[in-house]
């Protein structure tokens, strides 16, 4: 038998107690070993939940007992979680955690001192929530040289653009449905300020080239200034707008950032709806693989940490590789990253003529209802050269990258 404890009963450690409850038959035979949930680790009292009999206030009674081999992290944020998964796997004990925040800032260290420790710091759930991406990326995908991983890698806002494009519906009234529905984070601004994405895509950028990724070095949009205009914009030009991470390798130099995007439709992933998430990795052998399913909500986040949980019991005492060094990955200026860009303007006397002065070749598009502006999409430029262009321009409406 081997005793774990949990750490958090919010929505994904209740969903942990959950799988491992419901599941156990299929979960004990996987690991090899009866997984007993032998403490709880949360602020609250929740009488009358079975949960109470095994509930702690104190991290030390987990730290302190010999018994408990693995400990799961769900509480998210960065303190306390780095003091008690660093305390965890300096005394032996392997972590399965789903915080990004935690793993953003800290994985390199924390692989580290699991490795020293013969034990595991294993966070499947820290990026596209039930996918199974860490994994592949770390076991699976080891044969070619990766040169681009691209994903909507947060759900509430994939949700929230989904019901805004499909039905019309408004921001605030779409966000509090995710937030119900357990998808968005605390504060939610993670979500739509896109750092929550710029921290997943740190995550897999440095699995995937490893070496470290600081996620505040990443370009980040959020959605915000998304409105009802550019989703007709967008059907207009048969396209989906997205929030995507990416990270590609051009030239030998990364560059990497997070954005709304319009996706054209035969791209697959302008499909990907609702709270689903879509990552797609691509190799010089292998070419593009696809990875899809629910990106958020309590019991697929909870599937890929018990599959976490499950991997710890198989590698009791064993280290699996993970390569994340703490030395910093090389990237590019974004500036000169190349991107082609959708802008709308104000349509002021000789707009046009300025517009094909400053930018050349040009598409217009229009949208069914939108008047008094200007929209039109610029050839592939370079981030720097677009931001100086857009500045002589002037009367900016709203500005959003446009991929195939
Ligand atoms: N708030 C996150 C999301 C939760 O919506 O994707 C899963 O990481």
């Amino acid at each position: 038998m081997v005793n774990i404890a949990v750490l958090g009963y919010g929505t994904v450690g209740s969903g942990v107690v959950e799988v491992i409850n419901t599941n156990h038959d299929i979960v004990n035979k996987r690991a090899g070993e009866e997984i007993r949930i032998k403490y709880v680790l949360d602020l609250r009292d929740f009488p009358g939940d079975p949960v109470a009999e095994i509930l702690t206030h104190d991290f030390n009674d987990i730290l302190n007992d010999d018994e408990v081999k693995v400990v799961v992290e769900v509480m998210g944020g960065v303190e306390p979680a780095y003091t008690f998964v660093k305390k965890s796997l300096l005394a032996g004990k392997s972590v399965a955690t789903s915080n990004k925040e935690l793993v953003a800032a800290h994985g390199s260290e924390l692989i580290a001192i699991a490795k020293e420790h013969a034990a595991n710091f294993l966070f499947e759930a820290s990026a596209g929530g039930g996918i199974p991406i860490i994994r592949p990326l770390n076991s699976s995908i080891t044969a070619d040289d990766i040169t681009e991983i691209t994903g909507i890698l947060n759900g509430t806002t994939n949700y929230i653009l989904t019901k805004m494009a499909n039905e019309g519906a408004d921001y605030a009234t779409v966000l509090k449905q995710a937030q119900d529905l357990g998808y968005a984070e605390r504060n939610p601004e993670a979500d739509v300020e896109g750092g929550d994405t710029c921290r997943k895509i740190a995550i897999l950028t440095s699995i995937a080239f490893g070496k470290n990724l600081d996620y505040a070095t990443i370009y980040t949009e959020g959605i915000t200034k998304i409105t009802a205009e550019d989703f007709k914009y967008a059907d207009a030009m048969k396209s989906a707008i997205k929030l995507l991470g990416t990270t590609k390798n051009v030239d030998d130099k990364l560059y990497s950032f997070v954005a709304p995007v319009m996706l054209n439709e035969t791209n697959p992933l302008a499909k990907i709806d609702d709270v689903f998430n879509g990552i797609m990795v691509h190799g010089n052998a292998v070419d593009d693989i696809m990875f899809y399913g629910r990106g958020a909500g309590k019991l697929p986040t909870a599937s890929a940490v018990v599959s976490d949980v499950v991997d710890a019991v198989k590698h009791m005492g064993t280290n699996i590789m993970t390569i994340w060094e703490p030395e910093e990955l090389e990237t590019g200026d974004f500036s000169d990253a190349v991107n082609r860009f959708f802008v709308r303007v104000a349509d002021e006397a000789g707009i046009e003529e300025k517009i094909n002065q400053l930018f050349g070749d040009v598409q217009y598009v229009s949208a069914d209802g939108v008047t008094g502006e200007k929209a039109f999409v610029t050839s592939d430029m370079t981030e720097g050269d677009f931001q100086k262009k857009k500045t002589e321009l002037g009367s900016i409406i709203n500005v959003i990258r446009v991929a195939f």
